[in-house]
């Protein structure tokens, strides 16, 4: 419909739940490592494609406050691989103009990944071409909790508060909210994601697991987000 020579609509920001690396291994018979060690490129590659393509901001849920009910030996898998990654990937960083951002308690994550983290934010800080978060520990309901506490202890007068001054004590101050929010490995919940800031975001679900989300699953999902009427409570588009 008049589209032809129209760029398609792409999301400011992506956020995504980025699920199913346990089963992923589980089918082929491996341990659930190594599914977490395939997504780590999934991701690796998702990053790459959204700089490309123009989205200034990428989400990814990497760790929820409540994964901390797996196994040691899993969760010290996945701090592993997050440092490392990380140490790997700060040259790309670099040269992407990435620019990394944590949204979460890092206080409660081990040193070394607490270190690896706050010395890539701090190299990345001044990176312009794209904000690539991880939520790490995170817990949207520990979000909202923290941003009301932290209005009380300033003493914020209760008539005075506005959603945005709200928005301004959440981890994504100063950031776009999503547009699209993607949950791969066909489970239709959000898991304590973004409560708060996807309001308004479209979700995009897919029964594709993580470690298989390639470009043009991406393209799949940009696809179906760009065919969506987005109307933020107004009225349907005339026609
Ligand atoms: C997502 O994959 C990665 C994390 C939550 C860290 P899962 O590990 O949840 O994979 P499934 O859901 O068990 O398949
Ligand atoms: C959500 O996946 C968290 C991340 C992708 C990091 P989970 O696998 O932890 O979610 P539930 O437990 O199935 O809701
Ligand atoms: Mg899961």
């Amino acid at each position: 419909m008049g589209e032809t020579n129209q760029p398609r609509r792409l999301p400011s920001h992506l956020a995504v739940i980025m699920d199913g690396n346990g089963r992923w291994a589980e089918r082929r018979g491996l341990p659930r490592s190594k599914g977490h060690k395939a997504g780590t490129e999934a991701a690796k590659n998702l990053v790459t494609r959204c700089r490309e393509l123009g989205v200034t901001h990428l989400t990814l849920y990497t760790f929820s406050r409540e994964n901390w009910r797996r196994s040691k030996e899993e969760i010290g898998f996945l701090f592993d691989l997050l440092g490392d990654f990380l140490k790997r990937e700060l040259p790309s960083l670099m040269e992407q103009s990435i620019r990394l951002q944590v949204l979460g308690q890092l206080s409660e994550l081990p040193f070394a990944t607490r270190q690896v983290l706050s010395h890539t934010m701090k190299k990345t800080r001044d990176n312009k071409a794209m904000t690539l978060n991880l939520a790490l520990n995170y817990s949207s309901r520990a979000e909202i909790v923290r941003a009301a506490q932290q209005l009380l202890r300033e003493g914020a007068d209760p008539e005075e508060v506005t959603e945005e001054e709200f928005a301004s004590h959440l981890y994504t101050s100063g950031q776009p909210d999503p547009d699209l929010v993607v949950r791969t490995s066909g489970e239709m919940r959000i898991s304590n994601f973004l409560l708060f800031q996807s309001a308004y975001a479209e979700y995009y679900f897919t029964e594709t697991l993580w470690p298989d989300f390639d470009a043009a699953e991406l393209d799949k999902a940009l696809a179906a987000y760009a065919a969506r009427e987005r109307r933020f409570g107004g009225r349907p588009a005339a026609g």
